[in-house]
């Protein structure tokens, strides 16, 4: 489809005009060759496995994660890699690539087009480096350590609202069908009645975290999440100055899967008070 391969090429060389860092580069190169996977692949038949209960693997994760991580090991062969699909190197690796080569599977597998590439690079648990992209709509967030944020060229922000009655809060489901999904429902018939504005749900975690890092939500949260579903979206988000912590207020792991609680800033503490409610009513399974 090569229209919408040419729309990912002009976002991909606004973003990074903007930013500058020696590994920035092929971390573009390696989204736009996972992305390129995904497009080719979205609403044709795929190979479809079940990893678990509502949760499944498709060749089309396979092949971009396979194009990622070839381009990344062609030219930094030293470097460590965690990718939800294949890798799991040490989290605490001088130089670390944290991969969600398809985010949204369930999204791609229904044919909806809000799915994403998502990678975050770490030096020694640092995030330097964050780069999300929906292949289909061809936005391009990408995010550099102490350099600022960047959506198709634009500069992001997050939004200023201070109170839970001026906010739009976006959320996910682990594909937990027990005590998780019902303490999620319970936190947000408890942001009902604080009088958000909204709940959106929209099937995937880098893309709601970068969404919140541009200001269209003031926050996200999910009971459970792994490190591919929020490196990338954590960096794209402190740069916009917003914050991300796990939902008792800690830092986010990169080793292992955790609660999130991604907001503005103004926001984190009325959401992880929120969130703290329903904490005791499930097993969180987190070490700080
Ligand atoms: C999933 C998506 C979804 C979230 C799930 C994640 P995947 O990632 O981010 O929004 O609710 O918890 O696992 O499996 O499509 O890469
Ligand atoms: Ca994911
Ligand atoms: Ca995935």
């Amino acid at each position: 489809m090569p229209e919408r391969s040419s729309n990912l090429e002009i976002h991909r060389d606004r973003s990074a005009s903007r930013l500058s860092h020696p590994v920035l580069g092929i971390a573009m190169e390696a989204a736009f060759q996972g992305a390129r996977r995904l497009v080719d692949a979205f609403q044709t038949e795929v190979d479809i496995s079940v990893k678990g209960a509502a949760n499944f693997v498709s060749s089309a994760d396979l092949a971009a994660e396979q194009a990622i991580v070839s381009t990344i090991r062609d030219r930094f062969p030293e470097h460590a890699i965690i990718s939800e699909e294949s890798h799991r190197d040490r989290a605490d690796a001088e130089s670390l690539w944290v991969i969600d080569p398809l985010d949204g599977t369930s999204n791609f597998l229904h044919g909806i087009p809000h799915f994403a590439v998502s990678i975050g690079y770490y030096e020694r648990g640092r995030g330097k480096i964050g780069v999300v992209c929906n292949p289909i709509t061809s936005d391009w967030y990408a995010a550099i350590d102490q350099q600022g944020a960047w959506h198709n060229g634009i500069r992001m922000v997050v939004s200023r609202s201070e109170r839970l009655n001026q906010a739009m809060i976006a959320c996910g489901f682990y594909y937990d069908r027990g005590k998780m999904m019902e303490a999620t429902l319970a936190t947000l018939a408890d942001l009902f009645r604080a009088e958000i504005h909204g709940i959106r749900r929209f099937g995937a975690a880098a893309l709601d975290i970068a969404n919140v890092a541009c200001g269209q939500y003031e926050a996200f949260f999910e009971y459970r999440l792994s490190p591919w579903d929020y490196a990338a979206g954590a960096i794209l988000l402190q740069e916009a100055g917003g914050r991300i912590t796990d939902c008792s207020g800690y830092p986010l792991p990169l080793g292992a899967p955790s609660s999130v609680c991604a907001t503005n800033g103004f926001l984190h503490p009325a959401l992880l008070e929120q969130l703290g409610r329903h904490l005791r009513n499930f097993e969180l399974d987190e070490t700080h």
